[in-house]
């Protein structure tokens, strides 16, 4: 019975059928070792042994040394001529792309986990670690939707600058603090729901030495109505970027809109900018772009299992058309970081 089932070609097939088990490991050892500094250590350090790697950043020598021997096997490490430990050029390499895994992986891996429990009831949420999405989020910003919002920024600067812009679940405020960096004649307001990612935001706020050019608060989108802000809004930039898709699902489109109007009635002069994703799992591009396969099909999959909720490009246009807004300025990420087409931005006015 058991020689039956083996054909000559079982574990080739057994090989090509598992491959995804592999990635499925490799991305979670992956995401542990930069996040537990192992990577950025060898890379400090290289020609380390285990014991010494483990002992400076207080980890367990002997599973650090499985979790060495696991990602040499995959090419990330390689053990060096006196026993120590160095990166390989891909190990390196991997290190720029680490807010991808701290938001997919990190933020995401207790959501995937739930899965089949999310798509068996559809009236529960999927969990997730809320402070990596959001620092994850921003670090991926700074090579897709930071260059879109300097793109956008500069497209409104003949109708008047924005001298402060007001973050709207900001993450850990770093990409608003990266635009502030880059344009000294700006302000920031980061508002942001979770704790922790305020914690972190202070933290950086000081690394960067910003000052009361940055300020941050903690609470929710509509609490922007609550801030001390100049009459009528001028200068004022309110910014959403992947935030309207987590009030859509925590309080309805209903709420948006009315965040939306009564900012604008409080605020007539203020402009509001818009990040989001266009929801388009079924677009050819989904089967044949490499971005679209590693990152927008996860990304289309998460957003369903937890409490969030992405809309397409027209359905935000027609909502914001509905609100008498008008689009001052449009723009999709630079190409060179996403030729999808799938993420775009805009700066909103009353008209
Ligand atoms: C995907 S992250 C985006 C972070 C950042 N804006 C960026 O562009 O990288 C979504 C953020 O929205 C925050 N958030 C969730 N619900 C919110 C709400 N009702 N109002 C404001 N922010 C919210 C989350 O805590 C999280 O930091």
């Amino acid at each position: 019975m058991t020689t039956d089932l083996l054909h000559d070609d079982f574990e080739r097939r057994l090989i090509e059928n598992t491959q995804p088990i592999r990635f499925f490991f490799l991305a979670s050892a992956l995401h542990h070792a930069l996040d537990l500094g192992l990577v950025a250590e060898l890379e400090r350090r290289p020609g380390t042994q285990e014991q010494d790697l483990a002992e400076s950043l207080g980890l367990d020598a002997h599973r650090t040394g499985a979790l060495l021997r696991f990602l040499r096997n995959e090419g990330y490490t390689t053990l060096i001529a006196n026993g120590g430990w160095a990166l390989s050029p891909k190990g390196r390499e991997v290190q720029t792309f680490a807010p991808w895994y701290e938001m997919l992986v990190g933020g995401y891996a207790l959501s995937m986990e739930q899965l089949g429990e999310v798509v068996r009831d559809g009236t529960r949420y999927a969990q997730r670690d809320t402070t990596k999405v959001g620092e994850g989020s921003c670090g991926i910003g700074r090579y897709d939707a930071l260059p879109l919002v300097e793109q956008l920024l500069d497209q409104v600067k003949g109708a008047g600058e924005p001298d402060t812009i007001v973050d709207l679940g900001c993450g850990d405020g770093s990409f608003v603090m990266d635009l502030l960096v880059n344009r000294p004649d700006l302000n920031g307001i980061g508002v942001e729901p979770h704790a922790g990612s305020v914690e972190l935001g202070e933290r950086r706020r000081a690394e960067l030495g910003l000052g009361d050019r940055m300020r941050l608060a903690q609470g929710a989108a509509h609490d922007a109505l609550k801030l001390d802000l100049p009459e009528g809004g001028r200068g004022i930039c309110f910014m959403t970027a992947f935030v309207l898709q987590e009030v859509m699902q925590q309080q309805g489109q209903q709420a948006i809109e009315d965040l939306l109007a009564s900012a604008f009635k409080l605020y007539p002069e203020a402009r509001w900018l818009v990040v989001e994703m266009d929801h388009q799992p079924l677009a050819p591009v989904m089967g044949t772009h490499g971005l679209a396969q590693t990152f927008y099909n996860p990304y289309f999959l998460i957003h369903a299992a937890t409490e969030q909720r992405l809309e397409t490009r027209s359905w935000w246009d027609e909502m914001f058309a509905r609100l008498g807004l008008t689009t001052e300025a449009v723009a999709n990420p630079d190409p060179r970081a996403d030729s999808t087409g799938l993420q775009f931005g805009m700066v909103l006015k009353k008209s």
